[in-house]
């Protein structure tokens, strides 16, 4: 081996992994043996610009050199070009933060995506972690559930509550074991912000996690992580490890007289357990069912204890908020919908990746100047936003502004921050018929209008959609089924108990409202 050791970014995120980034890593590792040159792979997560997977980074004195699409079968060639040196070949793509992809993003909460070495805590450091940790182990914990008040920060999970409330109510329970529950099952369809988080930044959630555990007074957290994860159970069992090691984690947090443990939990693989008292009983050791409300989490949680539950995203906000300040990451955004939020964007279209952006960007800003409009070329008809249980806008609609509020008042909602893009092709009594089907399959059974509803709603749409070929009958029964479709989203929104019975009408109700002629009658 000749000269010190080139260091070459190669990641180990599961999407990457999936487009090959593992043959990538063990070709580099091989070929630059070959030619005697030493080289350390570091396995970092992804940038977010999917397309681009697997993306290679070299180290050069001039700075970091990217390339991609960087298959197994390309290195032998890109070395020959140089590429430890970051010499030139069509795939370079140079400084990859100038993308105008990466470039034009706030990152925020995703800042070291990609950047660090996610087993390293050294790297961590020396990119700014830990600093919320060490702000917020100099104050009153009362004045740390202020901060994030006072940021404005709302839960990234779905329901976009104010997380400084929810940590106020645990903070006042006059108890003595609180517990931090991580939501880290991530359920969503065309969601992987949290997978990102956790296997390119891991100590960022343990140190949001930490910074929470401090805040309330509790000492213990959980991360309930979906078992279809397993890249994210190993960064975050290293990360653990180390942040343990390194004094971060344990009986006292950095020589505070703190204590605060951490431990992953598995899912049990069902959309339901993403509904956060379902998420407790699956922790509980017990079946995946809702549980009535009230009491809420945050006086009854876990084994009956006063619990915070917070979504990764969420988390990962917190040590921003404590290093940079309450204003500073409130001065990000609109109206009541502060901060940035890492949009996802998948389904038909051409740059698929992770958007972080200070909320306010619009639909059309996020799938054309993002996104480059659809993979297939064919004009855009849809979007999906917020996962199974969101809405599907139309193009007349692309204007909507990305954040809370402006998509309530279109009956929408931004869930988690995925937006899932389908082309003109796409039947939208179909989506409708799918949307009831996945309530039918998922539904955890406890109530009624979710339980039987759903499937009476597969039936009518199955009626519907036989009728639109002219089969089954006549105009007369086939209003009645459209009015009777109706009548059930009422009863499943009005009577549900809790949102996936309550929300699948929004994904049913927008197909009807925005692609009626999807749902009529051929003649
Ligand atoms: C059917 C259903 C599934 C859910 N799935 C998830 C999930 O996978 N991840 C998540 O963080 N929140 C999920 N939620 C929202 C949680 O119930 C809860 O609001 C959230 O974990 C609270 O954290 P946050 O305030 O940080 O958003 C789901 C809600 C429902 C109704
Ligand atoms: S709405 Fe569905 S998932 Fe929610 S409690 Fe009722 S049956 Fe269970």
């Amino acid at each position: 081996m000749s000269g010190a050791a080139v260091t070459v970014y190669v990641p180990g995120d599961a999407s990457a992994c999936s487009l090959g980034a593992n043959a990538t890593a063990r070709a580099l590792e091989a070929e630059a043996a070959k030619r005697g040159k030493a080289v350390r792979v570091v396995r970092n997560g992804s940038r977010g610009l999917y397309w681009l997977e697997p993306l290679v980074e070299v180290v050069t004195p001039a700075g970091r050199v990217a390339y991609g699409t960087v298959t197994a079968g390309e290195v032998p060639k890109l070395l020959d070009a140089g590429l430890l040196e970051g010499g030139a070949h069509a795939l370079r793509l140079g400084d990859i933060g100038t993308h105008p992809y990466l470039a034009s993003q706030q990152r925020l909460t995703g800042a070291r995506l990609g950047i660090v070495d996610p087993a390293s805590l050294e790297d961590y450091v020396a990119n700014g972690g830990y600093a919320g940790l060490a702000a917020a182990l100099a104050m009153k914990p009362a004045d740390i559930v202020k901060a994030v008040t006072d940021s404005g920060l709302r839960g990234r999970g779905g329901a976009a509550f104010p997380t400084g409330i929810k940590w106020q109510t645990v903070h006042d329970q006059p108890v003595a074991q609180k517990y931090i529950a991580c939501n880290a099952d991530e359920g969503d369809s065309g969601t992987f912000s949290d997978r990102m988080l956790m296997e390119g930044d891991p100590f960022s959630l343990i140190e949001g996690m930490t910074i929470a555990g401090i805040a309330v007074g509790a000492t213990q957290g959980y991360i309930y992580l979906r078992v279809e994860y397993p890249h994210a159970a190993r960064a975050l069992a290293k990360a653990i490890k180390a942040a343990r090691d390194g004094g971060y984690l344990g009986a006292d947090v950095r020589g505070s007289g703190k204590r605060f443990e951490l431990a992953v939990r598995l899912g049990a693989g069902a959309y339901i357990c993403g509904e956060e008292t379902s998420m407790l009983e699956s922790l509980e050791g017990r079946r995946g069912e809702v549980r009535v409300r009230p009491p809420l989490p945050a006086i009854k949680g876990l084994f009956g204890q006063p619990t915070v539950v917070n979504n990764v995203v969420t988390l990962c906000s917190v040590p921003v908020v404590l290093a940079r300040g309450a204003q500073f990451y409130k001065d990000f955004g609109v109206g009541r919908s502060r901060g940035t939020i890492p949009l996802q964007l998948a389904g038909n279209i051409k740059h698929g990746g992770l958007v972080e952006r200070a909320f306010g960007l619009t639909v059309k800003e996020l799938i054309y100047d993002y996104g480059g409009g659809s993979a297939s070329g064919r004009p855009v008809r849809a979007v999906q936003i917020g996962g199974p249980l969101g809405a599907y806008l139309p193009a007349s609609e692309f204007d909507t502004p990305l954040e809370y509020e402006a998509l309530a008042a279109k009956s929408a909602l931004l869930g988690h921050g995925g937006v899932v893009v389908f082309d003109d092709r796409v039947d939208m009594a179909r989506m409708a018929r799918y949307a009831l089907e996945f309530c039918a399959v998922e539904s955890c059974g406890k109530c009624t209008p979710c339980r039987i509803g759903s499937t009476r709603g597969v039936e009518l749409m199955d009626r519907i959609i036989a009728a639109r070929a002219g089969a089954n009958g006549h105009q007369a029964a086939h209003d009645t089924d459209m009015a009777l479709l109706d009548e059930l989203c009422d009863t499943m929104f009005n009577g549900s108990l809790c949102g996936l019975g309550g929300l699948t009408p929004f994904p049913v109700r927008s197909a009807v409202r925005h692609f009626r002629e999807d749902f009529q009658r051929a003649n």
